[in-house]
């Protein structure tokens, strides 16, 4: 039975075959190129094409991983919103590195991100954190991110706490805001046939312009 399941997990592939990236049609930044990828992951409907995997790496030198939603990306570098106190909290404030992947599989498509990694100012905190629907605000200020607790039943008294003592407008908890990667590489890769992808490398040189090369799949 397990033999069968494992032949049969072993044959699942795909020939990848619907687009191609050159040299010549990539843009000449990865934010230009990233926001041309985005716009079309969101025109084909990718489910959660926000959704990305952020990688860090604890003091120990183990990495670990888990989905955030990416709210704003421009030449500055990438943005999402967590809490400061969780495990990957800790683990950028002892190694202010990070890894980003998007994988858009509808479209054949997967982005990798590197670089240094720094909070956004508390403005651009507060200014995210009161757009959000209210139940969310109560949640980042009920949920210690990361902790143990012994039941929901705790939590959502967390959460009734919360909504008796702020109401309708909560404010920001401190230890909640929005973290910025700035990237130094960025990888986009198009799945071609017979297993022959396109991959383009955006690598931020010494000068601070952005250099192009094409890797092997
Ligand atoms: C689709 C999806 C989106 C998520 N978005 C976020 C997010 O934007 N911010 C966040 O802190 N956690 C988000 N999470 C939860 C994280 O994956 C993770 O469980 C949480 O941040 C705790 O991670 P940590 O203990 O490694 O710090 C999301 C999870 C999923 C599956």
């Amino acid at each position: 039975m397990s033999q069968a399941k494992s032949q049969s997990i072993a044959d699942l592939r795909i020939d990848y075959s619907q687009a191609s990236l050159s040299e010549a049609d990539s843009a000449a930044d990865p934010f230009t190129q990233f926001g041309k990828w985005f716009d079309e992951a969101i025109h084909a409907q990718v489910p959660e094409a926000n959704a990305m995997s952020l990688a860090t790496v604890g003091s120990n030198g183990r990495p670990s991983s888990r989905i955030v939603l990416i709210k704003q990306f421009d030449e500055h570098g990438f943005t999402w919103f967590t809490n400061f106190d969780s495990r990957k909290g800790h683990e950028l404030a002892q190694h202010p590195y990070a890894a980003l992947l998007f994988h858009w599989i509808a479209l054949e498509r997967q982005v990798r991100i590197e670089g240094r990694v720094e909070r956004v100012s508390e403005s651009d905190s507060d200014a995210y954190f009161h757009s959000r629907p209210l139940r969310s605000r109560l949640g980042a200020i009920a949920s210690a991110q990361s902790q143990a607790i012994a039941s929901r039943e705790m939590l959502e008294a967390e959460y009734a706490k919360a909504e008796q003592k702020f109401g309708d407008n909560p404010p920001r908890p401190k230890h909640w805001g929005g973290y910025r990667l700035l990237p130094d590489t960025v990888e986009f890769w198009q799945g071609r046939q017979s297993r022959l992808h396109d991959r383009i490398l955006y690598t931020l040189d010494a000068t601070g312009s952005w250099q192009r090369q094409r890797l092997q799949p």
